[in-house]
């Protein structure tokens, strides 16, 4: 069993935890939501420099709340892709003196591995193989996942991620930043069938539409003309009826293409991961969708969907039971494939 102390800086989360194996003895966790939140979205400055006041404090925190001395620890793990550079430099500093001073084995993670092993710490007896749907801020793709550090992208978004059309759809209707909580609050109140959306399928060179990719640029831009024609005939609409059309959009669009590669792949699980598994629309229509065709269907418990350090300490205690560490020369990555983990592995 290993026991790891992990940090996660890669956007605007300071988060720090401390596990053994899939067992969570602390995930703290620090928003700056409401310091980006004047802004509109996330200051990769201000959220470096944020990271820097409170990651102390977070490392005595989750060592304190797991009640184990540091000393007592296998490993000490770092998100180091993909990111905000200057975020990610402030938790891989961290860890790094961390595992420096006190000699300890040191793990640079990929913060999309993290996302997928968000799934063990609810499920521990989970078992590769499984598909992986990944709807993050940054990412939307359904993932292989065939074994530790081996992974396979069977599809993806060609422009906006679905976090991203949550954000950017809740911004042009003036519903602030993260649009994802607040659109699915709304949603909640209105009907999904109030206005027809394009679902976004993507065109084949040889005709039809590739079955698992999606885009979500054009339901944006959708949403924005339809706003602008309701205004300009002066006819009042539900700011819920429009949150929940679009939401059931979305989660119909992910749902479809989730359970269409399971099947073709002949994957009996698919797990959810990012902080858009967070959705409750999103959440009903996968778990209908799955129980139809007799497929398991894995939510995190919500606390584990947004960014934050327990699960990137269970990916790193996996990587460390099968001896996998990383040099202290590692660096940090704005960009990196979820197929290229095994290259922060030495
Ligand atoms: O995984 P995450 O915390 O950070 C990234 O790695 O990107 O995901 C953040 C994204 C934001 O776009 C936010 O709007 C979205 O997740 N989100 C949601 C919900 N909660 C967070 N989207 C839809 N419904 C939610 N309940
Ligand atoms: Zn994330």
């Amino acid at each position: 069993m290993a026991s790891i102390l992990a940090i996660e800086t890669s956007c605007d989360e300071t988060s720090v935890a401390v596990v053994q194996d899939r067992q969570v003895c602390s995930n703290v966790v620090y928003s700056q939501i409401s310091v980006h939140q004047p802004y509109g979205g996330v200051v990769p400055e201000v959220a470096s420099r944020r990271h820097l006041e409170t990651i102390n404090q977070a490392i005595a925190c989750a060592l304190e709340q797991a009640q184990l001395p540091i000393s007592s620890l296998d490993g000490i793990a770092v998100t180091c892709a993909p990111g905000l550079v200057g975020a990610l430099l402030v938790g891989l500093t961290a860890a790094k003196t961390l595992a420096l001073v006190h000699q300890k084995p040191f793990l640079g993670v990929h913060h999309l591995e993290g996302h997928i092993y968000a799934s063990y710490l609810d499920e521990p007896e989970l078992e590769p193989p499984f598909l992986n749907l990944l709807v993050s801020g940054g990412h939307t793709s359904l993932i292989y996942v065939k074994a530790c550090g081996c992974y396979e992208t069977l599809g993806q978004t060609r422009d906006d991620a679905a976090g991203e059309a949550f954000d950017k759809v809740a911004r042009l209707l003036q519903l602030g930043y993260p649009g994802g909580p607040v659109i699915d609050k709304l949603a909640a109140l209105g009907n999904p069938q109030a206005f027809v959306l394009p679902e976004g399928n993507v065109s084949r060179p040889g005709g039809g539409y590739h079955p698992y990719d999606s885009s979500f640029s054009g339901l944006k831009t959708a949403v924005l003309r339809l706003v602008q024609q309701l205004q300009q005939d002066e006819q009042p609409f539900s700011i819920q009826d429009l949150a929940a059309s679009f939401q059931e959009t979305v989660a119909r669009s992910l749902a479809k293409r989730a359970i269409a590669c399971a099947l073709d792949y002949r994957l009996n699980t698919i797990t959810v991961g990012g902080g858009v598994a967070a959705n409750s629309g999103l959440r009903k229509h996968l778990q209908a969708a799955g129980a139809a065709h007799n497929l398991r269907v894995l939510f995190p418990s919500l606390k584990f969907c947004t960014d934050n350090a327990a699960m990137i300490g269970c990916a790193a205690a996996e990587h460390l039971n099968r001896g996998h560490t990383s040099p202290l020369t590692l660096g940090v990555q704005s960009r990196l494939s979820i197929t290229d983990v095994m290259q922060l592995y030495q």
